[in-house]
């Protein structure tokens, strides 16, 4: 049986033993995630700024609707490639090739960034998106490989898994925005005869660094690893059939979905946005009336489904939304001195290096008297609506001029207190929840979660008005509204949810 929150529960024991006590080849997969998240999240920090910055700075000149349509698009795309990057992975490469093969191309795409032309712009987006669909869900999965199904080390090992992956997140906008954004950089530039407006390729560069590093780490030190594949059985005539037909619903299904995003964007198609909300909502009534725990257990899958897709749509505003009031609102200096507004992108970071060891202490003096994942993820939405509440002073005040960066890092605070009661809760619910022989499924509708909620991000963050502080206050507090109306319904849902899922306990 999987308990509750593996992510956090064992964090004491964790720090206390650290890597040393872990199977050897969890170093290998943390640095390796950890320097893949790094060129991920050093990319996001300058993408919306990069693309709405006007053309003699270096831009690309969108208008924000534009820049957060593509961000949204793109984030998405990340995200929902996993559904077909796990499943290749599981019949066709085996995860450690997976791995190589989409770390390469991600590398690839942040090097075609860097490059300053608009079709290698996109030529670099669609290379990380296809090669983060095969690297994520694959590296998560080679974790998980790390461990017998009775080693009583695997949460602890994830709960070290999602430090690396916090550290990169941490350190990268520091290093993309010091090259894309700063004075000294660009001074360094135009004295070295570089131009200083192609300062954001500097910053793309270093994530492709980054991704290089993760390749050169994984390539010396995976050979021993144990892979998901298993290739003991050979595949029946049959056997090949269901491949071939999972594989055909799976490609199907993914291109439906990207022709719903692409359609949602055209005038006039806007409403079927509400498709990625009413989807999940007729998936959890056909489950409902079905027979059987499974599907039971799968309509409780679908709440949360719905509840996680929320919080991304705002939580992930951090890249467009939160990413632009940074940088046009909000003072960037410490003590007088300046820094770059991508650096806003480490806080939250920081926040989930810090608290995790608290919640894990928090769970573990908890023990079985703790909430339900429903209540949880219910509090989550609560505190990420207090995070947008937050803001709607911060906009007011916005039309005065620039307001203290101490705005922000409430959000941030309200925010990460927020994810780690949704994405580890949520990670390890799922795989508990999950019928028998679908967890890869499962884990894969878990990131479609967080690709729709991308995507809305996107939309959400298209709307940003920097030069309109009260449309913008309004923007916040209707969504700051949204959530809680969802948080209410939650909490109503809960007793619902923890019936259909009894079957798991
Ligand atoms: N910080 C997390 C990560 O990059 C965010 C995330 C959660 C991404 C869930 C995908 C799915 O791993």
């Amino acid at each position: 049986m999987v308990t509750e929150t593996p992510a956090v529960r064992h964090d004491a024991t964790a720090s206390r033993r650290g890597l040393a006590a872990q199977p050897a080849g969890l170093s290998t997969l943390f640095f390796t995630e950890l320097w893949e998240r790094f060129s991920y999240y050093g990319m996001r920090a300058l993408l919306t700024l990069f693309m709405v910055a006007a053309i003699a700075d270096g831009g690309l000149g969108f208008t924000t609707a534009e820049a957060g349509r593509i961000y949204g698009n793109y984030t998405m795309a990340v995200y929902m490639l996993a559904i077909p990057g796990g499943f290749i992975a599981d019949q066709v490469l085996g995860a450690r090739r997976a791995v190589l093969i989409g770390g390469t191309m991600i590398a690839l795409g942040h090097y075609a960034l860097a490059w300053p032309a608009q079709m290698t712009f996109y030529i670099g987006l669609v290379l990380i998106a296809l090669g983060t669909g095969l690297f994520k869900p694959n590296i998560t999965a080679l974790v998980g490989a790390l461990y017998e199904k009775s080693d009583t080390r695997r949460d602890a090992g994830f709960s070290i898994f999602y430090m690396g992956i916090n550290i990169g997140g941490f350190l990268a906008p520091i290093v993309t925005g010091f090259l894309a954004q700063s004075s000294i950089f660009k001074s360094w530039l135009e004295s070295n005869g570089f131009d200083p407006t192609k300062s954001w390729h500097w910053g793309f560069a270093a994530a492709g660094v980054g991704m290089t590093i993760a390749m050169i780490i994984f390539l010396r030190r995976s050979r021993g690893l144990p892979d998901t594949r298993d290739t003991s059985l050979p595949l029946t005539t049959e056997g090949r059939r269901d491949v071939l037909r999972g594989g055909a619903m799976i490609v199907l299904g993914t291109l439906a979905l990207f022709a719903l995003a692409f359609l949602s964007d055209v005038d006039g198609w806007t409403w079927l946005r509400w498709l990625f909300l009413a989807l999940p909502v007729a998936g959890i009534a056909y489950a409902v009336r079905q027979p059987g725990d499974d599907a039971q257990r799968l309509a409780a899958i679908g709440v949360l489904f719905i509840a996680a897709m929320i919080f991304w749509a705002v939580f992930e505003q951090a890249g467009t939304t939160i990413a632009l009031f940074a940088d046009q609102l909000t003072r960037g200096d410490i003590a007088g001195i300046a820094f770059p507004s991508a650096w806003f992108q480490s806080i939250n970071p920081v926040f989930v290096i810090l608290l995790t060891p608290m919640f894990a202490a928090l769970w573990m003096r908890l023990r079985d008297r703790q909430p339900a994942p429903a209540i949880k993820f219910a509090v989550g939405l609560i505190l990420l609506s207090a995070s947008f509440l937050l803001m709607v002073p911060a906009a007011t005040l916005a039309a005065s001029g620039r307001v203290s960066p101490l705005w922000l890092v409430g959000l941030f605070l309200l925010q990460t207190m927020g994810e780690l009661l949704i994405s580890p809760v949520g990670l390890s619910t799922m795989t508990k929840l999950a019928p028998a022989r679908t967890t890869g499924f499962v884990l894969g509708l878990w990131f479609l979660a967080s690709a729709f909620g991308n995507k809305l991000a996107g939309v959400l963050g298209g709307g940003f008005t920097g030069s309109d502080p009260s449309a913008m206050a309004y923007g916040f507090l209707m969504q700051a509204g949204l959530v809680a109306l969802a948080a209410a319904l939650l909490f109503a849902a809960a007793p619902w949810v923890r019936k259909l899922s009894a079957s798991a306990d």
